[in-house]
């Protein structure tokens, strides 16, 4: 109880998904080969990275007051509508008033399967 395992193989591209791990939303975003190349090392610090595939894996809560922004991906960001703050595709925070950028929940990676918990 408490884990959800996540087949990585399944996601597409630069489309967001919206898991559930303890009642909470979890973003998955898979990233394109062009994203993957531009990260920079803060970037690839917030991402995961299963069998050569780069992954956003965060909870879906917007760390000013909790609410769940939404995924634009022509333009690869976060919007987040109550108090229009921003991230990038890697959930770090570009514009106030969110604090930091999305959290990273506990996980581990086993072969192509993401347990989260
Ligand atoms: Fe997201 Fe305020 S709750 S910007």
């Amino acid at each position: 109880a408490g884990f959800t395992t996540l087949d990585m193989s399944a996601y597409k591209e630069n489309e967001l998904v919206t898991e559930k791990w303890r009642g909470k939303p979890i973003f998955v975003l898979k990233y394109t080969a062009d994203m993957l190349a531009k990260l920079t090392e803060q970037q690839k610090a917030r991402s995961i990275m299963i069998n050569g595939e780069g992954y956003l894996v965060n909870l879906g809560l917007c760390t000013h007051l909790g609410c769940i922004p939404s995924y634009n991906p022509d333009d690869k960001s976060f919007l987040c509508a109550c108090h229009g703050g921003t991230y990038d595709y890697t959930g770090d925070v570009t514009k106030a008033p969110p604090p930091r950028g999305l959290d990273i929940p506990p996980f581990k990676v086993e072969g192509n399967t993401l347990v989260l918990g």
